[in-house]
């Protein structure tokens, strides 16, 4: 490494802004899986929530402060005084915890959206950040739509936060306007025009909408900035943010275009993308950089001639370094706990406690007597069923049976439990899916509408689990369900029944709406 480079903060807002791409909501559960994978990978912040917005989200942030020691646990808060008491409060555990409290400065939020002048603006940022600072040590502040603020009106806001004690400054490209020279410039001219710049950590958050995200926060770190505020896969609000492993990548391949270096170590890239894609239901498009599964893949004969005679040819990273590994056999049938427990362990998996390691356990061996060869990708899903959705009110599936002759309507006998409780029901459908959905509804009557409905086969061959995802709507509110089963009508009965659990968790509020 040189020692004449620069640390670069890597912030992480998977569970936070990531979380706001509709349909992306995470049980706490959830979150502290990838939270665990954050923090192992080298993330040095890991924005966990926005504690104000739902009780979940307050208890998912307080879990993952108690657990998580190595990474900076943060919270998100509007510039309030609730906002900024219930983060202190679910970050208390913290080993290190930082509150990161925000207002709007952009002459259009100013005064369509939160109806203020920009002298009261000022004042109510000072505010937070002095409310903050009397309750936490470690206190980031953004002047949210900053690539569209008054340049003269963000150096007083920033000059007056920093004087308050705030110790990061970010400026979001909240709506993804702006372009990597004009985005430079804009944090070169900060860091000169700001008289107290030294005494604080300038950061960038880039939203995607033109695709610009990642070039306009490499940009930003050659004009100054030290912290990139980025999401894996690049999830979040509308386009998503930038994608945390297209920047590590980006700086560690071309280390020699810019002045810093990360803590990150990129061999969980590819472990974590697939967490989060499995957790959200958000798939990973194949041409996605770095995660992408044709990321590394060469069609082309000429391509593969290359590839063979020298792999520099065609390959600029190596797809070994991202964390791609074979789709390696791991266990079979006769693969007994120790053995069990001991690849879990090898890929990085944690389990709460003996009980989901039981249940864990009792799935695989269900699964081994199924399928003759057991893959780290199998495992991987398997357990995540486990995990899915253990948060408390729960819809199970108990039993299945599912008719389908030529010519004939399907027809679908499911036995669904919940809360102790057992209930039947059978109906047709326009397949054998529809059947079972139709089943369901006639139980539970949910009011939701359907959005997507997708299956992923998780390794090769017709014995593979299928991984399925189901969408819901009801009125402003999408969830992902999810369910994993060598068999994909009983994967679909699972999503369906893990979606319309989540529908019952208390909704949140959003942070860019919500009176200040
Ligand atoms: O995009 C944005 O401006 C945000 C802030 C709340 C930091 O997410
Ligand atoms: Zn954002």
């Amino acid at each position: 490494m040189n020692s004449a480079k620069e640390k670069l903060i890597i912030f992480d807002t998977t569970l936070r802004d990531g979380e706001q791409s509709p349909g992306a909501s995470m049980t706490k559960d959830e979150k502290l899986r990838i939270a665990r994978l954050l923090e192992r990978m080298g993330v040095d912040v890991i924005e966990a929530g926005f504690a104000i917005s739902s009780p979940g989200d307050f208890e998912a942030i307080k879990l993952i402060a108690e657990t998580i020691k190595d990474s900076v646990i943060c919270s998100l808060s509007r510039a309030i005084t609730g906002d900024i008491q219930r983060a202190s409060e679910a970050l208390k555990s913290a080993n290190s915890g930082r509150i990161h409290t925000f207002i709007a400065t952009s002459p259009i939020h100013m005064k369509h959206k939160l109806q203020m002048q920009p002298d009261e603006v000022i004042a109510q940022a000072i505010g937070a950040v002095k409310t903050a600072r009397n309750l936490i040590d470690d206190v980031e502040f953004s002047l949210e739509d900053a690539s569209r603020s008054d340049f003269e009106f963000m150096c007083r806001v920033t000059e007056g936060v920093i004087a308050a004690g705030a110790k990061t400054i970010n400026f979001p490209d909240t709506v993804g306007y702006s372009s990597p020279g004009e985005y430079g410039n804009i944090i070169e001219r900060l860091i000169s025009c700001v008289p107290s710049s030294d005494k604080a950590i300038f950061s960038v958050h880039c939203h995607n909408d033109l695709g610009l995200a990642v070039a306009n926060s490499l940009s930003a770190v050659n004009f100054g900035a030290r912290q990139v505020e980025c999401t894996i896969n690049g999830l979040g609000e509308r386009a998503g943010n930038a994608s945390l492993e297209e920047l590590v990548m980006a700086l560690k391949t071309r280390n020699e275009l810019y002045p810093v270096t990360t803590s990150i170590d990129p061999s969980y890239i590819v472990p974590i993308s697939k967490l989060v894609s499995s957790i959200t239901g958000f798939p990973v498009q194949p041409n996605k950089a770095i995660v992408g599964a044709n990321a590394f893949a060469h069609e082309s004969g000429i391509h593969q001639d290359g590839v063979l005679k020298m792999r520099e040819t065609y390959e600029i990273m190596k797809a070994e370094d991202v964390g791609w590994t074979k789709n390696k056999l791991s266990l079979g049938k006769l693969s007994g706990r120790a053995a069990f427990a001991a690849r879990i362990a090898e890929l990085d998996i944690t389990l709460d406690d003996k009980n989901e390691f039981e249940r864990a356990f009792k799935q695989f061996k269900n699964l081994a007597d199924k399928k003759r060869e057991i893959f780290d990708q199998d495992l991987q899903t398997l357990i995540s069923d486990v995990q899915f959705g253990s948060d408390e009110i729960r819809y199970s599936l108990i039993d299945l049976e599912i008719k389908t002759k030529l010519g004939h309507s399907p027809e679908a006998k499911i036995i669904v439990g919940y809360e102790g409780q057992v209930y039947a029901s059978e109906a047709t459908g326009d397949g054998a899916v529809d059947a079972i959905f139709n089943a369901i509804e006639k139980l539970v009557n949910s009011g939701t509408s359907l959005k997507v409905y997708s299956v992923n086969a998780v390794t090769q061959g017709t014995d593979s689990l299928g991984e399925v995802s189901v969408r819901l709507q009801k009125d402003e509110r999408i969830v992902n369900g999810q369910g994993a089963d060598t068999d994909i009508l009983i994967a679909s009965a699972k999503a369906y029944l893990n979606a319309l659990t989540l529908m019952q968790t208390p909704d949140r509020v959003h942070p860019q709406f919500g009176g200040i």
